[in-house]
């Protein structure tokens, strides 16, 4: 970190999901699956599945980024910068941050643009929207995740591996200069591992066909989420505590001075493992997968937003976001809250 730089803070975070609950015994009647398996294998009990023609994934992060901005006491037109998270964008083209900036209503041409970094997305774009304040470009910057899975899951037996982890919804914060000495995000820290981008991977409509249209019309398979379950579960177990005490070592902290982890909700077992591999209490790990599933870049916004309401983060507290996920990418920030 250089300290002669302002840090940035969380001026405010808020979340949005979607109403409609599928539990898992919706699922059951769907494909061969049973709550047993889900529960044991993912801690998943329920998720939030869009409903169309009302949720967009750029109003519902709209939805969020409201909440964020109220409770920073500001409105959409004191935003500067839209960082804008997703990998299940509205379009194709162009990128959902545009479509954010309409449904906001903001008039004036502030710059806004996406981030495609899966379940590291938010923490990626968290990352990118504190340089912007550190450097003194901008003060005000939305950072939003959002997310709609449920419209590409293949939602019969032959897809039941992946369709019962993911969820939709989304969370926004507002990041502004911090406004007390040494309090805010601390540092960042970004990581990705190309040689394992076919682990975990959405193929199509990929841009590399003579004739991408015609191809995904003969191959549609490979237009639902693949994932090497396995692999990505031996790697996440190991990149998460890594990328987490990075950011311990490099502010001079130990696990035990962690006030709360917020980890990416990828499965409850992961998350179990990173608390036993730190040496963390329970009360220290916020997991919510249980009922939303894993929402990729919304899920930590969300799981942050969360904590805040219910009290679990209080002023001054040591907090660390942490995600790892498709690329292979990860990520953490440490912010002294
Ligand atoms: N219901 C019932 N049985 C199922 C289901 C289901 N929904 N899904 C798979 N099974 C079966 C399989 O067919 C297999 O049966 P078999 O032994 O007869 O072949 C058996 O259950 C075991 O399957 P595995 O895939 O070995 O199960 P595993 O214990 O590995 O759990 C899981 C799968 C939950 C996906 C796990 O591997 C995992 O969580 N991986 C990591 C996910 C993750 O972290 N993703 C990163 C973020 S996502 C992102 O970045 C986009």
């Amino acid at each position: 970190m250089n300290n002669t730089l302002r840090l940035s803070e969380i001026a405010g975070v808020g979340h949005y999901v979607p109403n409609r609950v599928v539990t898992n015994a919706d699922l059951t009647g769907l494909m061969d699956t049973t709550d047993e398996w889900i529960q044991e294998r993912t801690g998943i009990r329920e998720r939030r599945w869009f409903e169309e023609g009302k949720d967009t994934t750029a109003n519902m992060g709209a939805n969020a980024a409201r909440k964020a901005l109220e409770m920073a006491g500001l409105t959409p037109d004191d935003v500067q910068l839209i960082v804008f998270a997703t990998l299940s964008p509205d379009y194709f083209f162009p990128g959902s941050g545009v479509l954010l900036q309409r449904e906001l209503g903001i008039q004036a041409p502030i710059p806004a643009f996406d981030v495609r970094n899966q379940c590291s997305g938010f923490v990626y774009a968290l990352s990118m929207a504190d340089q912007f304040i550190k450097t003194g470009m901008y003060d005000t910057v939305l950072v939003v995740g959002s997310e709609i899975h449920s419209s590409g899951l293949d939602i019969s037996t032959r897809g039941r591996a992946v369709s019962v982890i993911f969820g939709d919804g989304a969370g926004a914060v507002v990041l502004r200069p911090s406004t007390r000495a040494e309090h805010g995000i601390l540092s960042t820290h970004l990581h990705s591992q190309g040689e394992h981008a076919e682990e975990l991977i959405v193929k199509e409509p990929g841009s590399n066909r003579n004739n991408r249209v015609e191809y995904v019309v003969a191959n549609e398979l490979d237009m639902y989420p693949y994932m090497n379950g396995q692999n990505v579960f031996k790697h996440a177990v190991v990149r998460f505590p890594q990328v987490i005490k990075e950011a311990l070592d490099q502010n001079g902290y130990q696990p035990q001075d962690l006030d709360m982890l917020i980890p990416h909700q990828a499965n409850l077992r992961i998350t179990q493992y990173v608390q036993q591999k730190m040496g963390l209490p329970e009360s220290k790990i916020f997991s919510n997968i249980q009922r939303y599933g894993n929402t990729t870049a919304a899920s930590v916004p969300i799981a942050l937003s969360e904590a805040v309401q219910e009290g679990r983060i209080k002023r001054g507290d040591l907090v660390c976001l942490a995600a790892f996920g498709s690329g292979f990418t990860w990520a953490s920030a440490l912010i002294k809250w």
